[in-house]
């Protein structure tokens, strides 16, 4: 079941509102004991990975496209680092509406590309950084009143609500630790303004610390000023002046929460940690959170204990590139059995 018929109840879904539906959300929650063991926490994975187009942004992207042809739109229009573009495309297809999007050449995921692509956006690659890609599908969208589904689009962040309801409702409790990665600050926004809800329904006690992490080369809610030229290996989160910076930082405050950054070497060692120890391959930025954790936890800042959720917000395929460079390459071998012998050691 799709989330907008999962919580149709909840979100602002009418009878005019098109039931459009890749079925979405309903991600896997998943617990790590390898890895949650060595850090001393009850860990788990929330798989956006699981998602159709492969990331969180569907949730969001489901409810910003049912409502854009509410409105009548005409088309959408979108700026990212690969996976809202992803996203916006694979609902475009589905529902028959052009798709425009624009990408900081150059610095785009392949399998995030490719995806935009094959679902048949019109591609459009900016030399210039996400932010400048943003201003420019934002005046687009006015000048063409084509609908902007960026996450300056208010139904992206109701409907990723979602996923907090859905970590409550699986777990059956609040976790003590929601682990986030940042880029335009959305996604933590809307985790905290989920658990907020399900605390006034009553439905939990308590509400989770929100800690987010960044990037050392984009981390402009660590330093606290705007990044003018971010850099990561983590392309998804490579933004330097997030949208919903205000809003994340209410989050992280009123939940007695922080921000951390991480080097791109302890964002691809946490990776590799995820795949060889956990079994789940996610994208670079989803594993900020996990590159967080361990330094906490050397830094002795773990309680020890503690639940902790963290959000694999993006799928590993889609940038096998990044992943190729640090995972080994296959042994060669001729097709004698004696040469396989040899290379299964
Ligand atoms: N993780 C992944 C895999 C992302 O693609 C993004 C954002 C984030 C984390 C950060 O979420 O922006 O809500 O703080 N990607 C956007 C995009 C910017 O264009 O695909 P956020």
């Amino acid at each position: 079941m799709g989330v907008l018929k999962r919580y149709c109840d909840r979100l602002p879904v009418t009878d005019k509102t098109p039931a459009v539906n890749l079925e979405e959300g309903s991600t896997p929650l998943v617990r790590l004991d390898r890895i949650g063991g060595a850090l001393g926490v009850e860990l788990w994975a929330k798989l956006e990975g699981c998602n159709p187009s492969g990331s969180f942004k569907d949730r969001g992207m489901v409810l910003a496209v049912a409502k854009a042809l509410e409105d009548g739109a005409r088309a959408l229009v979108c700026a990212s680092t690969g996976n809202t573009s992803a996203s916006a495309a694979a609902y475009a297809a589905h529902v028959g509406v052009p798709c425009y999007v624009l990408l900081p050449s150059g610095k785009v995921a392949l399998g995030k590309l490719a995806q935009a692509l094959i679902y048949g956006a019109k591609v459009i690659a900016i030399d210039g950084n996400f932010d400048r890609a943003l201003e420019m599908a934002r005046e687009a969208a006015a000048a063409r009143s084509f609908a902007m589904v960026n996450s300056v689009n208010p139904y992206r962040l109701i409907a990723q609500k979602t996923g907090a309801w859905e970590i409550c409702e699986s777990l059956g409790r609040v976790p003590d630790i929601h682990a986030i990665p940042v880029g335009n600050a959305c996604n933590i926004s809307a985790y905290w303004a989920g658990y907020r809800d399900f605390r006034e329904q009553g439905r939990i006690s308590s509400l989770p610390r929100m800690f987010g992490f960044q990037a050392e080369g984009a981390a402009p809610l660590v330093t606290n000023e705007p990044c003018p030229n971010p850099e990561t290996v983590a392309t998804a989160i490579r933004i330097g002046n997030p949208v919903s910076a205000d809003l994340a930082r209410e989050a992280v405050r009123d939940s007695g929460g922080e921000f951390n950054s991480v080097t791109d070497d302890e964002i691809l060692k946490a990776q590799l940690a995820l795949a060889k120890d956990g079994g789940i391959f996610a994208e670079p930025a989803s594993c900020a959170p996990l590159a967080g954790l361990i330094k906490l936890k050397a830094a002795g800042r773990l309680p020890e204990g503690a639940t902790v959720v963290m959000i694999l917000t993006g799928n590993g395929l889609k940038d096998p590139d990044t992943a190729l460079a640090q995972a080994g390459r296959p042994v060669k071998i001729g097709s004698s059995f004696d040469e396989l012998m040899e290379a299964l050691v």
